[in-house]
């Protein structure tokens, strides 16, 4: 049984796993997908703002472990023009190695998706480029959880070469289930994990992972020119992103067999 799906070519810049840095800029526009952050909006006067699903998580996460009441959301989404004066601020008051350590360029930074969360410990002073959030307590209670939600800490200490930014322990990217996961496991940033998903491409192979039972198949499919034509079994649930990049991921959940076909499986 086949169900066949056609992804336009604007698809790719559009997704949980699209890959914003340094080289590649976001060319969409994330205002309508923000919604208020449900915790943070009933103390905050500045509200945060956040993709839908990232801000479900986020809270639901929070919720687990009473994060709310020592952590603050400190920024989330930003407008181009928010993330230009950021940069114009820091660039003035801290000078260009600085900014170009911890602010990403306008039009380059993972805020303009409505992905990306800055957190901070909660207490008087909030440095709001560089907040505090350390790898302890609640702060650490976070950290260790955020993967199970689709988080991931997307500037690690030594991987500035990779992601082009300084360490930022307080900087969290919503990617999804379950691939916030494997990048934890295989501690892959977001630029190795694009590369390393085109290994497996869509009807050649997948990388397989288990997760509550189920087996959940990550593939890589190349953009076409005009548009990509995706035939799907439309029993399996899935989930298609661009990658902002040349192509699309694609996650399948299926129930446990993969059907006999000839695939090459990622170790779990
Ligand atoms: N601090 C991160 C890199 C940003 O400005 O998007
Ligand atoms: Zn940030």
């Amino acid at each position: 049984m086949n169900g066949t799906i056609d992804l336009q070519a604007e698809s790719i810049y559009r997704g949980s796993l699209i890959l914003v840095n340094r080289e590649y800029g976001y060319r969409e526009r994330a205002e309508d997908l923000a919604v208020q952050l449900s915790a943070a909006g009933r103390e905050m006067t500045v509200r945060t703002l956040l993709q839908r699903r990232a801000a479900l998580l986020l809270d639901s996460l929070m919720e687990v472990i009473g994060g709310w009441r020592e952590i603050v959301p400190v920024s989330g989404w930003r407008s181009y023009r928010e993330q230009k004066a950021i940069w114009e601020e820091s660039l003035a008051e801290s000078g260009r190695e600085f900014t170009e350590k911890y602010v990403a360029l306008p039009g380059h930074s993972e805020h303009q998706t409505g992905l990306a969360i800055d957190l901070g410990k909660r207490q008087e002073e909030i440095d709001f480029i560089r907040p505090d959030f350390p790898y302890t307590g609640i702060c650490q209670s976070f950290r260790k959880k955020a993967a199970e939600y689709g988080f991931i800490e997307r500037y690690p200490a030594g991987k500035e070469e990779i992601t082009g930014i300084g360490h930022e322990p307080w900087h969290f990217r919503y990617v999804g289930i379950p691939h916030a996961r494997i990048m934890q496991e295989k501690e892959m940033t977001l630029e190795e994990y694009i590369s390393f998903i085109r290994q497996f491409p869509y009807g050649e192979a997948a990388y397989c992972v288990r997760e509550g039972g189920r087996e959940i198949e990550v593939s890589y499919l190349k953009a076409k020119e005009g548009c990509t034509r995706l035939e799907l079994d439309p029993r399996v649930p899935y989930a298609v992103s661009g990658n902002n990049v040349d192509g699309f991921i694609l996650t399948q959940w299926k129930n446990g067999q993969s059907g006999g076909q000839s695939r090459r499986y990622g170790e779990v």
